[in-house]
């Protein structure tokens, strides 16, 4: 059975059989989390450069050496960090591994690394097939309408998708994109986090129950959920 692990923000990562995906990989500084998990995982997916996201991606990887995956610019600024595992991937864009494969689907954000914002390409969502269950991590987005067609190709599993607003889509949004991308579950995240954020997602689950057709899972920073094998709910 795959467990998802949240470990609050944007962060998860996906295991099943000594493979594990991790997913904006955010610990230090991560006000979710009291201590910093040793993960080892075999890769780790950057859907942008700002830090809540890219976090500690650099030191994981070298002390792991998992591959790192993200958009070129963000990958050549890993390169020049010393990190060699590298898979650079852009929009449409996918990648098969012994889990399943990982495309590259749009996010509207922006991606700069560190203080100086430096360029970090465009940042991005992620469509993962891992053991034959889709999940889509939308990264840092607002709202678009693309959602639809990008769940029509690939009918999604379980949605992650942000709700905390300010830097990101909020509840109201987020409810629309819940109906656009026909998830068999939803899975919130990117909120009480900081003070800009929505705190609580209460109301977003409760809307998600009524006024779409998906499951909502609420998750526990430093928590797993144990992903159905049957997932007609
Ligand atoms: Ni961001
Ligand atoms: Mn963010």
């Amino acid at each position: 059975m795959t467990k998802l692990f949240f470990y609050g923000h944007a962060c998860f990562a996906l295991e099943k059989e000594n493979v594990k995906v991790l997913i904006d990989p955010f610990f230090k500084g991560n006000p979710h989390l009291s201590t910093i998990p040793e993960l080892e995982p075999n890769l780790i997916l950057l859907t942008h450069g700002h830090y809540d996201h890219f976090g500690d991606a650099l030191e994981i990887a070298g002390k792991t050496g998992s591959a790192l995956l993200g958009q070129p610019e963000l990958m050549e600024y890993c390169k020049k960090e010393g990190a060699e595992n590298l898979v650079k991937l852009h929009y449409g864009g996918l990648v098969v591994f012994d889990f399943g494969s990982v495309k590259m689907v749009p996010a509207w954000h922006t991606s700069s690394i560190g203080e100086e914002r430096l360029y970090g390409g465009n940042p991005c969502g992620y469509i993962i097939n891992f053991f034959d269950k889709i999940y889509y991590h939308a990264g840092d987005t607002c709202l678009f309408g693309d959602m639809m067609i990008i769940a029509e190709s690939t009918p999604i599993d379980i949605a992650l998708l942000p709700i905390g607003g300010r830097f990101t889509m909020g509840v109201v949004d987020a409810i629309t994109a819940v109906n656009l991308l026909k998830p068999k579950i939803v899975i919130p995240m990117h909120y009480g986090t900081f003070d800009v954020h929505l705190k609580d997602p209460t109301e977003f689950k409760e809307r998600a129950e009524s006024e779409t057709e998906a499951k909502c899972v609420v998750m526990e920073p430093g928590t797993f959920y144990e992903v159905p094998e049957d997932l007609k709910i």
